[in-house]
This record gives structure tokens, sequence and C-alpha cells, in this order.
């Protein structure tokens, strides 16, 4: 039997009244989870990221959970001139992969000039062992993972982060580009910089109640 969630408890949130450590760690985790938001990088300033501050988000991604301790993620860091040149290849591609009549200027436009908005552009690969002995969707997931930490983290330090997902990504193009062998994949471009404004925006869900069946 099956039932609607309406008499589920909401779980305690920033306002619950508690003090104590376990009260104080899921508020900060409550808080990190649900303030976590997408910046792009037209919303990014030009202030520099802290060396410091990229390897703490690099390392975060490392500590995704993994399938057979394959760690499948790969993170392609552009920072610098770097950034134009991946510009550049992305916009290639796109007139390489893209029929004629389906052509958009400003999509290519974009591509090109985007990367040069963020101080840093994580190209987000997936690798495969060789014997491929985990299915592919389990590698997509956990670097999926990955990604989420590097955004968690992000936003723990007050950073804009944006997954981006253009379809070029995807093609083998960009998969031999970035050097990933051949059962690999590019995943997105992760953009991470400082947003302008003070702002941090506001997210929006619709219930999770309406995404949960129970079982009792
Ligand atoms: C796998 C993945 C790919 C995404 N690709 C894009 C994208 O190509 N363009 C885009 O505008 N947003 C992209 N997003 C970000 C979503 O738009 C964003 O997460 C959503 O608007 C919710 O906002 P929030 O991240 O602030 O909660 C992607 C998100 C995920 C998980």
């Amino acid at each position: 039997m099956t039932e609607a969630a309406d008499d589920f408890p909401k779980p305690p949130d920033e306002n619950t009244p508690k003090l104590d450590a376990l009260s104080l760690r899921l508020a900060a985790a409550n808080a990190l989870i649900r303030r976590r938001r997408t910046i792009k990088p037209v919303d990014m300033s030009e202030k520099p990221i802290e060396n410091l501050h990229l390897a703490t988000i690099l390392e975060n991604g490392n500590w995704a959970p993994t399938h057979g301790m394959t760690e499948p993620w790969r993170f392609f860091v552009y920072t610098g001139d770097s950034r134009r040149r991946l510009g550049e290849f992305l916009q290639q591609t796109y007139d390489q992969l893209t029929p004629a009549d389906e052509v958009r200027p400003e999509k290519r436009e974009k591509l090109g000039a985007q990367p040069l908005l963020a101080p840093a552009v994580i190209a987000i690969g997936m690798e495969r062992e060789p014997d491929g002995k985990i299915p592919e969707i389990e590698e997509i997931e956990a670097v999926a993972c990955a990604v989420q930490n590097m955004h968690l983290t992000a936003s723990a330090i007050g950073m804009a982060a944006f997954w981006s997902s253009p379809p070029i990504v995807y093609s083998d193009e960009v998969r031999d580009w970035l050097g990933l062998g051949k059962g690999g994949k590019c995943l997105g471009l992760f953009y991470l910089g400082w947003p302008k404004s003070e702002d941090w925006p506001i997210g929006a869900r619709g219930d999770v109640a309406d995404k949960i069946v129970f079982h009792r």
C-alpha cells in the first residue's frame, strides 16, 4: 500500500532552537545543501581564485563515493590564457558538429566568451577502467557526486559556481581533446569564480512530498 507523504514530519531547520553538537552540525549541513546555488559566469566578478580555495574544492571533489573504488572523475582546470584556448576549441567543435541549418551565432559566441568571464573553468571528465567492470552509468553518477561536492564547497566559501553542459561536451572530439580514453566522456564545464552581487540568489524547489512514495 502506498500513501501520500502529507503526515511525514518536516525535518528540523535553522529555526530549531537546539545548540547541541548534533543540531549544530545538522544546521550547518542543512544550510549548505539548501543554499548551494548556481551563479553563472555573467554574474561573476573578475576577482581571482586563491589556490587554497581551488585546491580545497578539487580535494573535496575527490571524496565522492565510487563503486569499486574506480574514482572515475578527472578535472581539467583552465585558468589564465588557457581559458581562451578552451573557448576557441569549443567554438571550432561547435562549427564542426552543428548542421548548417541549426547554427545559432549567439550560442557559438557564448561558447567562446563564457570561459573568459570566470577565473577558472574545470572541464569535468569521466574515465573508464580498462576492464569496464563498473557500469558506465555508475561512473557517471560518481562524477556527478564529485561535482556536487565541489559545488557545495564553493558555496561554503561563498563562491559562484555553474555546471554547464552544452551538447558538444559529450562528443568524442571534446573527449579526445581533453585526453580522456575511448570509453571516457566529458560531462560538462564547471565554472568557478566570485559573485558580483552581495545578494546570494534564492533557490526554489517543489515540495519533496510530491516526490516520495512511502511503503509501510
Ligand atoms: C548535470 C547538470 C547539467 C547542467 N547544465 C546546465 C546548462 O547547460 N545550462 C544551465 O543553464 N544550467 C545547467 N545546469 C544547472 C541548473 O540550471 C541549475 O542547477 C538549476 O537551475 C537549479 O539551480 P540551483 O543549482 O541554484 O539550485 C545543470 C545542472 C546539472 C545537474
